[in-house]
C-alpha cells in the first residue's frame, strides 16, 4: 500500500460499498466474551444504535451481522470494518491533515490500536482486560476521518469513543475533548457498564487508552522501578544496612511482570512466584527475569549466593507464592521487602491461584466446584499472611500493590488487622507513591517523538538528563532522591530497550523538572535539533489527574478521599491553558465507579505560543494537585506549595493551620 493509498483510506471514513468480511484472526489476542446481560428490547436498541453510522442500503446485512456478534462477543464491534492497513505510530506527516496538532492525536490512537501494542486490537482495547480506545470500528473511521479534515479553529468532541462531531472554536481551544463512562452517579454499578457499553452508548476508557496516551509497558516498569528504589529507601530509614536487599512477590503477568526487570533496574536481588508456566515463559523470553527455578532448596542456595557476590539477579520461582513465605520463613532466609501481584482484584476466576493444589487442578475447579475453590482461596490467604506475619516481625517491609491483597485477606479472615482495625500494612501509594512522590509534585511525565524516528527519542532523553542534572544542583534536599533516581533512569533508559510501538519515554518530575524539560523540547524543535512535534501528557496516575480514594488519593486524610473535584478542575483547568487535548474518564485501574481520572495530551510545535502554553498548563497540572493535599495537611505538599508560591508570581493558594488534637479531644470530652 502506498503513502497515497493510505491517506486516501484514512480520509474515506466509513466506505461507500461494504468492505469484505474479516476472518477470525487465530494470531491475535481476543477479548473474552463479555456477559448477556442485554434483554431483548435492549438487543434491539443496541442493533439500532449501531445502525446509525451506516447508510441505511446496508441496514439488511448489517442487522443480521450485528446480531450475531452480539450473541457471539457479546458487543457489537463492527469487525469488517477495521481498516486493511496496518495501524501503528508513523511520522507525523504519513498521515493526512489540515491541522498538524491533529495528525499527532491520529499517531496517538494508531499507537494505541497497533497489533504489536494492544491488548485485544480486534476488540480496540490497549489494556487491562477492558481499556477501550473506541467501542466499534465505524467509530474509529470516523473519528480519523474529522481529524484528518479538522482545521485549528475547530475541536472534535468524543464521548466514549462516539465522535460527537466537530464544532467551532479557536486557536487556542483543545482540538479534542474526551469523556469515557461518565455516568449519573447512582448509574455506575458494574453491571450497568456491562449494558451501557453493549447498548453502544458508553465506555471503559481505563487511564491511558481512552486518552490514546499509552506507551506500552515502559510506564509500568518505571513506576515499578520507583516503587522499589523507595521502598528501599523506607527500609534505609529503619535500618543502616546497605548490604543488598530481597525483594519477594508474585506474579508475571501483564503489570506484575515488570517486577523483576525493575528489581534488575533498582539494583536489588528479586524472587517473584508464579503458577503459570506461560507466563514465566514469556518474561524469561522477554528477558524480562534472569533465571527460572522450581527447587525451593536450589532457590535459597541462588539467593544466598547472590547475596554474598552481592549479585542482583531477578529469579522467577515457579510454584506458589504461599510456599515461597513459608518456606524461606521455616529456613530463615532474611526478606528485605515484600509485596504480593496476584490478581486479587479477581479472586474467584483465576486471579489467584491457593496453594496446596496444581496449577491445573486449580483451572478445573474454578468451573466444576467454584465453593471449594473460593474456600481454598480463603484458607490459602489466611497462610501467606500468616507467613508475611512472621518475616515481618523480623524486619521485612510489606507492602499492598494495589492489587486488593489487603482487603481479599481481610475478607477472608486472615491476621491481617490491627487493634484499631486498620490494616496492619499499607498500600503502596499510602506509604510510597504518595508521601514520597506525589506530595512533591513527582510523577509519569511521558513524551512521544512525532518523527517515529529513534534518533529523536536519543536525542530528548539527553536534554531530559541535562535538564535534569542542571535542576539538582539548586534543589532542596527533600527532593534530591527523586531526581537522581530519574536522572539514572533516563541515563540508563536507551540500554533498557522498552520502546514498544511509538518512540516514547516516561520519567517522574515534578513542576519545575516538566516545566524545563517540555521547554527545552519546544526549543530543540524550534533549532531542528529535534526533527518533527513532541507529544507530552502523562498517565493518570498522577498528582493531580486522580481521584481514587484506595490508590492515588488512599494518603488525602482530611475525609476528602471520596470527593473527585480535584480530577475534574484538573481536566477543566488544563483545557483553558493550552492541552492539545483533554480526557475525563470514569473508572481506571479499580474500576467503574471506583475512580475519576483525567489527562491531557499536548503537542510541541517549537513556537512561543507554546512555551506559553506548556508554562502555563503544566504548572497548573501539577499544583493544582500539590494544593489539595497540602490542604489535605499533607507535610510534603505543604513544603512544596509554600516552595511555588515564593517561585511563581500570582500563586496564592489557602492553606490550612493546624489544629492541636489534644484541643479537640478536649473540645469534644467536655
Ligand atoms: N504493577 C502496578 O503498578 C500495579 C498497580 C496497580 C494495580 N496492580 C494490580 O496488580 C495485579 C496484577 O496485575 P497483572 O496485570 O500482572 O495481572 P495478571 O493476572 O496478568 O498476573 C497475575 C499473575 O499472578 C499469578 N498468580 C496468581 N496466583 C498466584 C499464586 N498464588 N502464586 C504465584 N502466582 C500466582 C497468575 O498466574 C498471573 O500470571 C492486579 O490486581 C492489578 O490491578 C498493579
Amino acid at each position: 500500500m502506498t503513502a497515497a493509498d493510505f491517506k486516501r483510506m484514512i480520509l474515506e471514513g466509513i466506505p461507500e460499498t461494504l468492505p469484505a468480511t474479516k476472518p477470525y484472526d487465530q494470531n491475535l489476542n481476543h477479548a473474552p466474551k463479555r456477559k448477556d446481560i442485554l434483554s431483548l428490547e435492549e438487543k434491539k436498541l443496541a442493533i439500532k444504535n449501531a445502525l446509525r453510522y451506516f447508510p441505511v442500503q446496508f441496514h439488511k446485512i448489517l442487522a443480521g451481522e450485528f446480531a450475531r456478534e452480539l450473541h457471539d462477543t457479546g458487543r457489537i464491534y463492527m469487525f469488517r470494518f477495521k481498516p486493511d492497513y496496518e495501524i501503528r505510530a508513523r511520522h507525523i506527516d504519513d498521515f493526512p491533515y489540515k491541522s498538524r496538532h491533529a495528525a499527532a492525536i491520529m499517531l496517538m490512537i494508531s499507537n494505541n490500536l497497533d497489533n504489536a501494542v494492544a491488548q485485544h486490537p480486534d476488540e480496540l482495547i490497549t489494556y487491562g482486560g477492558n481499556g477501550a480506545v473506541f467501542q466499534n470500528w465505524a467509530q474509529y473511521r470516523l473519528t480519523m476521518k474529522y481529524l484528518s479534515e479538522m482545521t485549528d479553529e475547530q475541536t472534535l468532541v468524543i464521548y466514549s469513543g462516539h465522535p460527537l462531531g466537530l464544532f467551532p472554536s479557536h486557536k487556542n481551544a483543545p482540538r479534542l475533548v474526551v469523556t469515557n463512562g461518565m455516568v449519573i452517579p447512582n448509574y455506575s454499578s458494574q453491571d450497568n457498564w456491562e449494558r451501557f457499553n453493549a447498548m453502544g452508548v458508553s465506555q471503559y476508557g481505563q487511564m491511558t487508552a481512552g486518552s490514546y496516551m499509552y506507551i506500552g509497558p515502559q510506564g509500568i516498569v518505571h513506576g515499578t522501578t520507583i516503587t522499589i528504589l523507595n521502598a528501599c529507601r523506607k527500609l534505609q530509614g529503619k535500618n543502616k544496612n546497605t548490604d543488598l536487599k530481597l525483594f519477594v512477590s508474585s506474579g508475571l503477568g501483564g503489570m506484575s511482570g515488570a517486577q523483576p526487570k525493575a528489581s534488575n533496574i533498582a539494583g536489588v536481588i528479586s524472587v517473584i512466584a508464579e503458577v503459570n508456566p506461560k507466563a514465566i515463559n514469556t518474561r524469561y523470553a522477554q528477558g524480562w527475569v534472569d533465571e527460572v527455578i522450581s527447587d525451593i532448596d536450589k532457590l535459597i542456595e541462588r539467593v544466598n549466593d547472590a547475596r554474598k557476590g552481592k549479585n542482583a539477579i531477578s529469579i522467577a520461582f515457579h510454584g506458589n507464592i504461599v510456599d515461597l513465605w513459608e518456606q524461606f520463613a521455616r529456613n530463615n532466609v532474611k526478606i528485605d521487602i515484600g509485596s504480593d501481584q496476584t490478581s486479587l482484584h479477581n479472586p474467584w476466576a483465576g486471579g489467584y491461584y491457593p496453594a496446596g493444589i496444581s496449577y491445573e487442578e486449580s483451572n478445573r475447579l474454578i468451573s466444576s466446584d467454584p465453593e471449594r475453590f473460593k474456600e481454598l482461596v480463603r484458607e490459602s490467604l489466611r497462610r501467606q499472611v500468616n507467613a508475611i506475619n512472621l518475616h515481618c516481625k523480623r524486619g521485612t517491609y510489606f507492602f499492598d500493590y494495589g492489587n486488593a491483597f489487603l482487603l481479599e485477606a481481610s475478607r477472608a479472615g486472615a491476621d491481617i488487622l490491627d487493634l484499631n482495625g486498620n490494616f496492619k500494612y499499607p498500600s503502596y501509594v499510602e506509604d510510597i507513591m504518595g508521601p514520597m512522590c506525589f506530595d512533591y509534585g513527582f510523577g509519569p511525565f511521558r513524551w512521544i517523538c512525532c518523527s517515529n524516528d529513534p534518533a529523536d527519542l536519543e536525542m530528548t532523553d539527553r536534554i531530559a538528563a541535562e535538564t535534569l542534572k542542571r535542576i539538582i544542583k539548586d534543589s532542596p534536599q527533600e527532593i534530591k532522591l527523586q531526581l537522581s533516581d530519574n536522572i539514572q533512569w533516563i541515563e540508563q533508559a536507551s540500554k533498557n530497550n522498552l520502546v514498544v510501538g511509538s518512540q516514547a519515554r516516561i520519567l517522574y518530575a515534578d513542576t519545575l523538572g516538566r516545566i524545563e524539560i517540555a521547554k527545552a523540547f519546544n526549543s530543540a524543535i524550534e533549532r531542528g535539533i529535534i526533527s518533527a512535534p513532541v507529544v507530552i501528557g502523562r498517565d493518570h496516575h498522577d498528582v493531580s489527574g486522580t481521584d481514587s480514594p484506595y490508590r492515588e488519593t488512599s494518603n488525602i486524610r482530611d475525609g476528602s478521599k471520596f470527593t473527585a473535584d480535584m480530577a475534574v478542575q484538573n481536566v477543566i483547568g488544563d483545557s483553558f491553558r493550552g492541552a492539545t487535548w483533554v480526557s475525563l474518564h470514569n473508572g481506571g485501574g479499580v474500576g467503574w465507579g471506583e475512580v475519576i481520572n483525567g489527562g491531557f495530551g499536548m503537542v510541541l510545535d517549537g513556537s512561543e505560543e507554546t512555551e506559553n502554553k506548556l508554562r502555563m498548563m503544566l504548572h497548573w497540572d501539577v499544583n493544582n494537585g500539590i494544593a489539595r493535599r497540602s490542604w489535605a495537611r499533607n507535610s510534603g505538599a505543604m513544603f512544596t506549595l509554600e516552595r511555588e508560591m515564593k517561585r511563581t508570581p500570582g500563586l496564592k493558594v489557602t492553606v490550612p493551620f493546624i489544629a492541636d488534637d489534644t484541643l479537640i479531644e478536649n473540645a469534644l470530652s467536655k
